[in-house]
């Protein structure tokens, strides 16, 4: 049996087809005018999920308006030995990429879509810098609306280290042991449509308080130097998307962001430009998600790359 499916948040035009044959339910593979270009980039895929192992910048396939939120955590700069991007670079060329990727996100999100970006209050390795007041300005200059901002006080005592002049107003150093989401939206802060909401009343009224305290991820136990814990996708998912809305994370890191669309009913991309993440990614989803085996011989559209 041929069945065709319309993935309606990929690119139409003349280089992506956004009509994919899938051939039958034991076929693997699907067919389009322009798959090869596309699928090398495809890591892994099911139903409603799907990592790219691709720079997000130069990601010419999803579809402009076609995502409802996006959540995500972007480096910040601060010299974290990532494999395949440098995490030190001037903070002017930061900003100068901060603002194409925020630019891009603008133009992939749905007149009524969402931004929950987690990012640092500041900084003061390598130079105080004030990174919140800095990427929110460039947001509003790039169109984003600005919303709200969620404080994280994420516990994080160790990042007590440095004291500038220990005991003396020489130079002391003040930092605050939180990180912020900063909550924009494109264009109306009303959704549009009416969805199905699946957040609990007592959920509802402790996360409208804008600061949340919950403790961050293990780096060891992800094997990933920065993740986020899936509470905070989760809580972004449920507080400002509907069940079954489109969900991006242009930076998936471990995946974090996908395992919570999964969990929430979700659809879910993640682009993430580091092979070796994309793999903890889909290991994680396998693991924490409930993603298995039989799931995927029923729901798998590609997997190339094992
Ligand atoms: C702060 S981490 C995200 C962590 C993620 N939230 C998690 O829970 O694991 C940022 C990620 O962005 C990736 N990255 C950097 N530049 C990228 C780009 N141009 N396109 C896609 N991913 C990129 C890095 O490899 C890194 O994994």
């Amino acid at each position: 049996m041929v069945q065709t499916i319309k993935y309606s948040i990929f690119k139409s035009g003349s280089k992506i087809n956004k009509k994919y044959l899938i051939k039958d339910m034991n076929n693997d593979l699907l067919e389009d005018i322009n798959k090869k270009e596309v699928s090398s980039k495809v890591y892994f895929q099911t139903d409603s999920i799907c990592i790219y192992n691709d720079d997000f910048l130069k990601i010419d396939y999803i579809k402009d308006n076609s995502i409802d939120l996006i959540v995500t955590s972007p480096p910040y700069n601060v010299d974290i030995h990532y494999n395949a991007y440098n995490d030190k670079i001037s903070y002017y060329d930061y900003l100068i990429f901060t603002r194409k990727w925020l630019a891009k996100c603008f133009r992939l999100a749905k007149n009524d879509g969402r931004f929950c970006l987690n990012i640092p209050l500041d900084k003061n390795k390598g130079g105080q810098q004030s990174v919140y007041a800095d990427i929110t300005t460039i947001a509003k200059q790039v169109g984003w609306k600005y919303h709200s901002t969620i404080i994280w006080n994420e516990q994080n005592i160790s990042r007590r280290t440095a004291w500038g002049s220990w005991l003396s107003a020489r130079a002391p150093y003040v930092i605050a042991p939180v990180e912020v989401i900063l909550v924009l939206y494109k264009k109306y802060w009303r959704k549009e449509n009416f969805g199905k909401s699946d957040i609990t009343k007592e959920e509802f009224v402790e996360w409208t308080n804008g600061v949340w305290t919950f403790s961050g991820e293990s780096r060891t136990k992800v094997g990933h130097p920065a993740p986020f814990p899936i509470e905070l996708p989760r809580r972004c998912i449920k507080l400002f998307s509907y069940v079954g809305d489109t969900i991006l994370d242009p930076f998936l890191g471990s995946g974090s962001t996908l395992i919570a669309s999964v969990k929430t009913d979700r659809k879910g991309i993640g682009i993430e430009i580091d092979k070796n993440y994309c793999k903890i990614a889909k290991q994680r989803l396998i693991r924490e998600a409930g993603i298995n085996q039989l799931n995927f011989n029923k729901l798998i559209i590609k997997n190339i790359n094992g």
